[in-house]
Formats: C-alpha cells, structure tokens, sequence
C-alpha cells in the first residue's frame, strides 16, 4: 500500500495504481478531469494532458518535486507522494491552456451538435476553460463520413483523444478505422470509407467525449434534456443488456449504455441493444437513471436528480460542483 496525499487529503491507496485512480478514490473536486482516459479501455490515456497535476514530493524515498506537471492518468503514484490539482493554481492556469488547445480546431457549434448537454469539452470548457482564444487562423475542417449505417463521423469536431480506437481494438473482431496521418495532420479515417460494421461499434459513440462521434438514428431528433432518461435490462446474449433508455413522451429515442460518475461506461453494449430494441416491450426498466445534479440532463427532471447529500458543492472552485461516488 502507499500512502498519497492529494490536494492536502491523505489516502492509502493500492500500490501501482495511478494518481487520477487514487484522486477517483477520493472523489469530489480532487478528481482531476479526463478527456482521453476511459477507465474501462486499456491503454487509453496519455494523449490530452488535462488531466495533469503538480507533484511537490515524489515518494518518501526521493521527495524531490517533479520539474513539469505529469498526466495524473499516466503516473503511478508512490508512497509518501504529495500531489496537487485544484487547489495549485499552476495547474489551474496550464489547464486553461490545454483547454485552449483543445478548441483551437473545434467548431463552437453546440447550438446544432447532438451531443450538447453531455459533452465533455463543454463541461470541460466550462469550468475549466478561458473566454478567449488566441488561435487566429481559419479552423481545419472536414466533410461528413458516414461511418455504416448507425455512426456519423464529424472529423471537424474531433479532439484526437484514440477512444474510439481503443473501442474498435478492444471490442471489436476487426478494426476498420484509426489514426491517419501525424500531428495538426492527423484524423480518424476508415482507410477506403470502409463501413465500421460489427456488433459493438455503436460504444465508440458513447466513449467519443464530444460529438464528433453521432448516433445516425438519433440525430438531430432531440436535445438531450428535452429527454428522460430510465434504466432497463433485458436478456442478451452477446453483452450485459444494462442500458439507459432516452424517452420523449412514449417514444424511446435512443440506447446507450450506462455511464459511471465519471461518464464512463463500464459495461459495453451490443449493437442489437443499441439500435434494434427501441420499444418499450423490448426491456424490463428499472427506473429513473442517476444523472449528476450538475448536468443539464436534469432539467425539469427533478425527479432524476441526486438525493442532496450525494452532491458537494464546493466553496473553492466558484461555479463549480461535482459530486460523491455513488453506487449504482
Ligand atoms: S472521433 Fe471522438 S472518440 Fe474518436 S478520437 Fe475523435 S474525439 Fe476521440
Ligand atoms: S486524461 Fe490523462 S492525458 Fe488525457
């Protein structure tokens, strides 16, 4: 075990776990945002930077401080440890950048993007961004790929955090899509416009932390907080058949799989689950999906939100909550 202290909170935490793991374990406003890392995808990570922190003490053994900030989802921690994300305002001020970075080529088009209101860089601008830009020169852009029949590829929107990659490596039987080309240069391409067609293709878009990654049969059919999202099961024999149900009304607009309070999804779904089983007939459902207070999801869905005391709002950071882990 090592004992790591973040943020001036200590906790003993496994050994060889990494430093946005143990800050996780302490939850609330220690935790420092992801963009690329996906708890349930090996090897993601390491690609965004805006998870890093600033380590004041390496270890007991070697307390030196480490020169730069580290990517918190990259860095094992080490016992005797001493870290710091938002309470250094260092790290505050290299996020800003990195959030800056991040949008130097992202079109502001939440107004007509489907993924608005569970957007990660939105949230992540948010709180975390600046209100300026000094990226002056004309915004790359892209046609829309079709990507099969279910997913639409909005290149322009892109963040390059390989999510969809490890998706496509780790779920599917066969990739047919990655990473063209290198730096300001790189995209997602299909190689020969290939269809991305196998029957856990459809996570990519609910690992995708922006909306470069659509649902075809979703698009543009509705804003995420007109919807109501329920917990449902059913009996699947190719994945956990644990989903979220979108409804209007009567109607369910769409499937995607749970997301943790990190926005992650823990267990993947099949393509069955996500875009044959639209019917209420179709599922058991549970209940009322646990969607953070925070969100915009909860609009006009009192009901919905989180019991109070799962919620901290945190006198330090103005504007910004977060809230406790909770289990689901
Ligand atoms: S398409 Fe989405 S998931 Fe894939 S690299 Fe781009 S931002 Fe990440
Ligand atoms: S989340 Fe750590 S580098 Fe992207």
């Amino acid at each position: 075990m090592a004992k790591v202290t973040i943020d001036d909170i200590m906790i003993e935490v496994p050994d060889g776990i990494t430093i946005l793991e143990a800050a996780r374990m302490i939850g609330g406003h220690v935790v420092p945002p992801t963009m690329c890392y996906y708890s349930s995808l090996e090897t993601s990570g390491g690609y965004c930077r805006t998870c890093i922190v600033k380590v004041e003490k390496g270890s007991e053994k070697d307390p030196r401080p480490m020169p730069k900030p580290v990517a918190s989802c990259r860095t094992t921690v080490q016992d005797g440890m001493v870290v710091r994300n938002a309470t250094s305002p260092e790290i505050q001020k290299a996020r800003k950048g990195i959030v800056e970075f991040l949008l130097i080529n992202h079109p502001l088009d939440c107004p007509v993007c489907d993924q608005a209101g569970e957007c990660f860089l939105q949230d992540l601008s948010f709180e975390h961004g600046d209100e300026f830009s000094r990226f002056d020169f004309k915004k790359r852009t892209f046609d829309l790929i079709d990507i099969g029949d279910y997913i639409k590829l909005h290149m322009t929107r892109c963040i390059m955090c390989y999510r969809c990659v490890k998706v496509a490596d780790q779920l599917t039987e066969e990739r047919l899509h990655g990473v063209l080309n290198r730096g300001d240069a790189s995209e997602i391409g299909t190689y020969i416009q290939q269809a991305v067609d196998n029957d856990f293709s459809g996570n990519m878009i609910d690992a995708c932390p922006v909306g470069a990654l659509t649902d075809r049969t979703f698009r543009f059919k509705s804003r995420v907080w007109f919807t109501k999202p329920m917990y449902a099961h059913r009996d699947c024999d190719k994945c956990c058949g644990k989903v979220t149900l979108w409804y209007q009304g009567e109607e369910v607009l769409r499937v995607t799989g749970r997301k943790n309070e990190f926005g992650e999804i823990e267990e993947f779904i099949c393509n069955t689950c996500r875009f044959d089983k639209k019917h209420t007939q179709d599922w058991v459902i549970e209940g009322p999906a646990k969607i953070s207070r925070h969100s915009v999801i909860v609009q006009n869905h009192n009901e919905l939100a989180l019991p109070k005391d799962e919620v901290q709002i945190l006198p330090d950071l103005p504007g910004s909550t977060s809230h406790k882990k909770i289990e689901s």
